[in-house]
């Protein structure tokens, strides 16, 4: 299986939603990018390690990952306003298996619960299924994270497996959350409208 070769499928220049658009990354996101992951409630929702990155880890996932060539990661704008709210990425793109894993990170909390995020997952998911002929996105989540389970599940991912007491965090362990979502389920959703 080869992914879509065009440049403007492969890794568009916005992807418009209803309430939110879905932009290329510019260089001076890496401010807000700044601020979101120095902020250690993201660090406790995403990360294994204890705190949030150093300011030197931001610049580096910044440039090397987020505007890397690996990563096909998109700001997550609100459409009304074009406020800047979040990032979503695919990264280990598997052309042979036509597989992916996604993630996403709303970084402004007061952005939090209004929908924001299960939509431009739609967005990515759709842009997987449609534009790059994938067949399984993927995603890990932590057992904690309520909010971003319910997100995903609204989306149509469904809970493949755990594993089990992966992370240890706020005094006890938790079980990584392993989601996935298919093509053919993603094709059944859009059908039922
Ligand atoms: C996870 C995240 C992307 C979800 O996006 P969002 O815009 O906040 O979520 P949505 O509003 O689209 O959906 C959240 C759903 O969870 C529900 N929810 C919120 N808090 C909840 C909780 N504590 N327990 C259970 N459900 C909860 C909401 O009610 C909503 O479901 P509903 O529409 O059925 O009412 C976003 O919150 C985020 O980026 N959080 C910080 C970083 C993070 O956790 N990233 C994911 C790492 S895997």
């Amino acid at each position: 299986m080869t992914l879509v070769p065009e440049r403007h499928a492969w890794r568009p220049e916005s992807i418009v939603g209803d309430r939110v658009v879905l932009r290329r990354h510019r260089a001076e996101n890496l401010k807000a990018f700044m601020r979101w992951y120095s902020d250690p409630e993201i660090a406790r929702l995403t990360r294994y390690q204890q705190g949030p990155l150093s300011p030197d880890e931001i610049q580096r996932f910044f440039h090397g990952r987020i505007m890397g060539a690996d990563f096909l990661a998109m700001g997550i704008h609100v459409r009304d306003t074009d406020r800047l709210i979040g990032s979503c990425a695919f990264s280990q793109l598997d052309g042979d298996n036509g597989s992916t894993l996604y993630h996403i990170t709303i970084g402004e909390r007061d952005s939090w619960g209004q929908g924001f995020g299960s939509e431009a997952t739609e967005l990515m998911v759709d842009h997987a299924f449609t534009q790059l002929a994938l067949h399984r996105v993927a995603l890990t989540v932590f057992q904690f994270n309520a909010r971003a389970i319910r997100a995903y599940e609204k989306c149509g991912f469904k809970i493949e497996g755990r594993a089990r007491d992966a992370i240890y965090r706020d005094g006890r362990f938790w079980d990584e959350i392993h989601m996935s979502i298919l093509a053919d389920e993603w094709e059944a959703r859009q059908a039922q409208g």
